[in-house]
């Protein structure tokens, strides 16, 4: 599908058109592709299925970054609560720096992909963005959507921590349905949700198997858990602030009987609310650097929102995959 196929394309779309010509030709033509969700097509690379230009970035990434031990990285499958597992991150990481309940946090002024960039998406490894040159310094905070058997060498070989987060599968597909159709081209109308659960389901979504991906983590989990931290969506709203304090001892960075004495736990659960971010007016009316409005991020922010709209078959269909798929692993979503 070419740029004119659209009066006035979506950023995403935009970007995939400047992929250069000669790597389509020589790199992108040899990978297996199928029609995308709302991008022209996906393409297949080491079992999972990416954008063009995500991919195009994904090789830069694989080959460039250099982790360092001290790194944190929040790692997940997408729509299952990054925007929120990176809030909470830099909220506890750098609360020495900007204690939560100042009225200067960042996170009140940046959507938090402002501050935690994607390894695979947000840095150009020649020139970084200026405003996240400012969290390089260690400890470095970042985040990556990437499966881990595709994270570059430097990551599986540095002592580096990672905290995963995934979520049930069937709110997952309704999130990335709800999303996609947000980001769609207006000419191309709504995504029906039977195509993307049939996408969904044969592993064909945004740096999906979701299933794979998730098992991917789970085990590495298993096998390194300080490596690892396995989060699951529900977990975490159920009991945000055990589950910040995981997160803070996981990372070594544990807070003092003071801090939590005096409610800074409580304070990042309630900054990084989806009441509270999903109100501020750089969420309400803010964009990323590729132009996606950051309301999109922000939807209901629920569990079990997938009940509104699945069908009884299809609900037996994706419980049925799950079922086979994590069968043996010990992971129930
Ligand atoms: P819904 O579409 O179900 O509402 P990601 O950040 O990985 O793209 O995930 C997006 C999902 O996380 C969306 O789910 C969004 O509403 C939800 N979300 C965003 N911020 C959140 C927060 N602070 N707390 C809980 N959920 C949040």
């Amino acid at each position: 599908m070419s740029k004119q196929d659209y009066s006035s394309p979506p950023p995403w779309i935009a970007i995939e058109d400047e992929v250069p010509q000669e790597w389509r030709n020589n790199v992108l033509s040899k990978l297996p592709r199928e029609k995308g969700w709302g991008e022209p097509y996906l393409y297949q690379y080491q079992g999972f299925w990416y954008q063009a230009f995500l991919f195009h970035n994904v090789l830069r990434c694989q080959k460039h970054f250099q982790a360092q031990n001290t790194d944190l990285i929040v790692a997940s499958t997408p729509k299952s609560g990054t925007t929120w597992l990176k809030s909470l991150a830099f909220a506890l990481l750098y609360r020495k720096s900007y204690p939560p309940n100042d009225n200067q946090h960042p996170l009140l002024s940046k959507n938090s992909h402002d501050l935690v960039p994607f390894l695979e998406l947000d840095i150009d490894f020649d020139n970084p963005r200026p405003d996240h040159l400012s969290f390089y310094s260690s400890p470095r905070l970042f985040s990556s959507h990437l499966p881990y058997q595709s994270m570059p060498k430097s990551v599986k070989e540095s002592s580096c921590k990672l905290i995963y987060i995934c979520r049930n599968p069937k709110d997952a597909f309704i999130s990335l349905w709800h999303y996609t159709n947000k980001l769609r081209a207006p000419e191309m109308g709504t995504l029906p949700i039977e195509e993307a659960f049939d996408k969904f389901c044969r592993g064909v979504s945004l740096i999906g198997p979701f299933w794979d991906h998730v098992l991917g983590y789970w085990q590495e989990s298993l096998k390194m858990p300080d490596k690892i931290l396995f989060l699951k969506y529900e977990e975490i709203k159920e009991r945000s602030n055990t589950h910040v304090k995981r997160i803070a001892e996981f990372y070594g960075c544990p807070f003092l009987d003071e801090e939590e004495a005096s409610g800074v736990v409580d304070e990042i659960v309630k900054l990084c609310s989806f009441n509270n971010l999903s109100n501020l007016e750089v969420n309400k009316s803010g964009k990323d650097w590729s132009g996606m409005a950051f309301n999109v991020l922000f939807r209901r922010g629920e569990t079990q929102d997938w009940k509104r709209y699945l069908t009884p078959d299809m609900v037996d269909k994706l419980d049925r995959i799950t079922e086979e798929k994590f069968h043996g692993s010990g992971l129930m979503l």
